[in-house]
């Protein structure tokens, strides 16, 4: 995970694509067809999804859902993230979402979550 080390897995990957395809622990949610919202949420890594979400988007099916992706970073906008995401995905009704600062106090996120009136 150390960014600032060219041998660490996390450089690698980053330089390689290739080998970014890393199986979650579980990739399906409970009761799917149950939820007709999803939040999809990550730390941004070098401007983009921090990549192990990407399983996730991958192998479920959005039809008839909204999605809103949010994000942490340290400084990095949300930038292009959710819409990467949702072009992996394929499917779903997916909004702009939201990037939050790294130490974002949860009432902040409470307001952001209550002014999507979901
Ligand atoms: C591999 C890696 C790459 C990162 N790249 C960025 C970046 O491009 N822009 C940014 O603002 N923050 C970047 N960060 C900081 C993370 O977004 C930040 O640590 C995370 O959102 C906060 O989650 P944490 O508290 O679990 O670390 C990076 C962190 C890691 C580990």
């Amino acid at each position: 995970m150390d960014y600032n080390n060219r041998d660490s897995r996390v450089y690698r990957e980053h330089d390689d694509a290739s080998l970014r395809d890393i199986p979650l622990v579980k990739d399906k949610a409970d009761n799917w067809e149950g939820y007709d919202t999803v939040f999809i949420g990550y730390p941004i890594w070098w401007g983009i999804a921090a990549w192990p979400v990407d399983t996730f988007v991958k192998h479920n099916d959005f039809s008839g859902k909204t999605v809103i992706p949010f994000a942490t970073s340290a400084s990095s906008g949300l930038g292009d993230s959710g819409r990467q995401l949702q072009q992996m995905a394929g499917t779903g009704n997916w909004l702009e979402g939201k990037r939050f600062p790294s130490n974002v106090s949860e009432s902040t996120v409470q307001q952001w979550v209550q002014s999507l009136n979901l």
